[in-house]
């Protein structure tokens, strides 16, 4: 049976060089981008659905999971991928820090929304993660809008520690259910990646000569492209993080199952979900 296999951020980069590969390896893919012109062009060049949501917006996440209930009775893979470093503090209209809405708590709302299905399907929950939880971090589970300390690298930082942690209670919770869950770095990749940001952050991914030192994103996008096609508990296991095909160590607070029981319930409440 085909399986269908929804990639967030899958109008550039990472998602769209997956959404590409697992294409070409037979599998249904359904596009979900921000751009519209540009979620078009990837969803036409694969004869792929296409559907855009901003997630600095929530209300789109909301009406983005209805539509995906609607028109997919199973889900096999859902990718969770979209995300981003930005520049100063910014405010959603929803009220959260901007980084943090859009790399976590979207799609951890997005999830919530669409769990049933996703227990129906026995389905893999894929985050794209980084190393830079590991590198950047200043993780503060008492000021997750970074009210008290900002910085871009260490919003973004943070933001993929909650992708990690988010990861291991969605395997806690639901592993029971069906559900596998995993989390992984893509490698430093040639992508629009920082494009928005500052600094060195946006030296790194737009200098000519910088970003030699990057990887291509057809490599990003095998690093998505294998977890979705994989198979949980052979390939590889729930609740992990990986990096290269592999597990690898990320910071120690991603072992914290309190910490990603409280990150849940925070969030939880930030959305109107129950905890
Ligand atoms: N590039 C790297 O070195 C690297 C390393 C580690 C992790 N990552 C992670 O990999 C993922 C993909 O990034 P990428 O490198 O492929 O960068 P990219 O080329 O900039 O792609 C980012 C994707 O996310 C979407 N997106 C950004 N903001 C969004 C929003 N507000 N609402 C909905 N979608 C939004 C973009 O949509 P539009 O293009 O339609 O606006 C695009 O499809 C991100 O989670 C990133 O943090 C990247």
């Amino acid at each position: 049976m085909t399986r269908t296999i929804i990639i967030t951020g899958a109008s550039d980069g990472i998602g769209a060089a997956a959404a590409r590969q697992l294409h070409a390896a037979g599998e249904r893919v359904v596009i979900v981008g921000r751009n519209p012109a540009k979620t078009e062009a990837v969803g036409r060049e694969l004869g792929a659905d296409w559907h855009v949501a901003d997630f600095a917006e929530l209300d789109q996440v909301r009406t983005l999971a209805a539509t995906l209930r609607e028109a997919y009775p199973r889900i096999d893979v859902l990718a969770n991928n979209a995300g981003g470093i930005f520049g100063d503090r910014t405010l959603t209209r929803d009220g959260f820090e901007l980084t943090f809405q859009v790399n976590h708590l979207a799609g951890f709302l997005l999830t919530n929304l669409l769990i049933d299905r996703l227990i129906e399907s026995e389905a893999s929950i894929v985050q794209t993660s980084s190393l830079a939880a590991q590198r950047f971090s200043r993780f503060d589970i008492d000021d997750l809008q970074g009210e008290r300390r900002y910085s871009a690298s260490a919003a973004y930082g943070n933001a993929k520690l909650e992708n990690i942690l988010f990861t291991k209670e969605l395997a806690r919770r639901y592993g029971g259910d069906g559900i596998s869950a995993a989390a992984f770095h893509p490698g430093a990749i040639a992508s629009s990646f920082a494009s928005t940001s500052t600094g060195a952050w946006r030296w790194m991914y737009t200098n000519p000569l910088a970003s030699r030192l990057l990887t291509s994103v057809e490599v990003g996008g095998s690093r998505l492209a294998w977890l979705a096609a994989g198979t949980p508990g052979l390939d590889w296991q729930s609740g992990q993080y990986h990096a290269n095909n592999k597990p690898a160590a990320t910071s120690a607070l991603a072992a914290d199952p309190l910490l990603a029981q409280r990150l849940w319930k925070e969030s939880a409440a930030m959305v109107g979900l129950a905890g």
